[in-house]
């Protein structure tokens, strides 16, 4: 793939879940890569081999200063990650997800980088009609806080790199899987189930269970992050997810029936901030980006069980 005469990537929030794979995929295209996360959530180990590794905030700013000398592209993933965390809170939220991206971003400007991809999220989106939401045409209504510091993100991202002159794309990821997902009793509902059904516990459907989601495998995200890189457009905003919409309770039976058949699942009242239904229009993904997501939970399940299995067995 072209690097677009990239040569020095930062990734922020590199050491979790979904900056570990974009950093592993740089570095698999022959991209310098260096990594900056204050491991709140990640691990120093998910850091790929041959990725440098700054242990800081992204609102220190002498760290940041050090973290991006010489990077030319910036993949800003680090952040607090859970819708029902981001009432409670609030302010650590805002801190990290609004002030954290505006220090990043002016701190951008300032090291002469020219393109900064920023993980944005569906949580952008609010209850819309039919479920597929698209970019433009889907109101931006956020139903959380988290959301709502996704999207001043995104805004301060327009503003400040128009201001100053560098590239700017937002990449809305909808609900990612995969390995070194942080296992948290509120984000990632697939980590979640296989966690609970390893551990002989039943999985916890919030709602119905017939709410749909848009799962997308987290190297397709990755995949999506270095083309955007790549891609010789310089504002975007995409949607990043498979484009195809699967129940809540299919996903618990899927892992019930792969890892437990003795239990059944237990349900508790929706959280706020839950959207009832939440897929991607995957247009401008196809048209810019050039791909469309083909992993499906069913092609990683196996992998993905004994990978948290591995987990859970350091962990005793
Ligand atoms: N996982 C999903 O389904 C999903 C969906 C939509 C958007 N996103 C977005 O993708 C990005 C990556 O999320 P993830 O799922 O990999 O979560 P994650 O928690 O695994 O990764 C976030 C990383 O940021 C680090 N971090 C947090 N605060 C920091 C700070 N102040 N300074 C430096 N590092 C800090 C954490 O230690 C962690 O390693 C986030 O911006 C998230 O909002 C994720």
């Amino acid at each position: 793939m072209s690097r677009q005469g990239f040569k020095r990537a930062l990734v922020t929030g590199g050491a979790g879940f979904i900056g570990s794979h974009i950093a592993e995929k740089l570095l698999s295209i022959g991209m310098e890569t260096v990594v900056i996360d204050d491991l709140s959530m990640g691990k120093a180990e998910y850091v790929p081999e041959g990725a440098g590794f700054y242990r800081g905030s992204i609102l220190d700013g002498d760290v940041l200063k050090e973290a991006l000398r010489g990077a030319d592209v910036v993949f800003h993933n680090a952040a607090r990650v859970s819708i029902r965390d981001s009432f409670e809170g609030v302010c650590q939220d805002a801190e990290t997800n609004v002030m954290g991206t505006v220090r990043l971003l002016h701190a951008c400007a300032r090291a002469g980088v020219k393109k900064v991809v920023y993980a944005s999220s569906m949580a952008v989106y609010g209850n819309d009609g039919n479920g597929v939401l698209k970019e433009n045409g889907s109101p931006l209504a956020p139903l959380s806080p988290y959301g709502i510091g996704k999207l001043a993100g995104e805004q301060y991202g327009m503003q400040i790199s128009e201001y100053y002159g560098f590239d700017f794309a937002t990449l809305r990821y909808f609900n990612t899987f995969g390995t070194r997902q942080t296992f948290t009793p509120y984000v990632g509902v697939i980590t979640i189930f296989i966690t609970a059904l390893l551990q002989g516990r039943r999985p916890v459907i919030f709602g119905s269970g017939a709410q749909t989601r848009d799962f997308i495998h987290v190297e397709d995200v990755a995949e999506a992050n270095v083309r955007m890189m790549s891609s010789p457009v310089k504002r975007a905003v995409i949607n990043v997810g498979a484009g195809q919409g699967t129940k809540v309770v299919d996903i618990a039976r899927l892992l019930i029936e792969r890892i437990n058949k003795g239990i059944a699942p237990a349900y508790a009242e929706a959280p706020m901030g839950e959207p009832e239904d939440s897929v991607a229009d995957v247009t401008a993904m196809r048209e810019v980006l050039g791909f469309t997501p083909k992993t499906t939970l069913v092609d990683r399940v196996d992998s993905l069980i004994e990978w948290n299995r591995a987990r859970l067995a350091e962990n005793a």
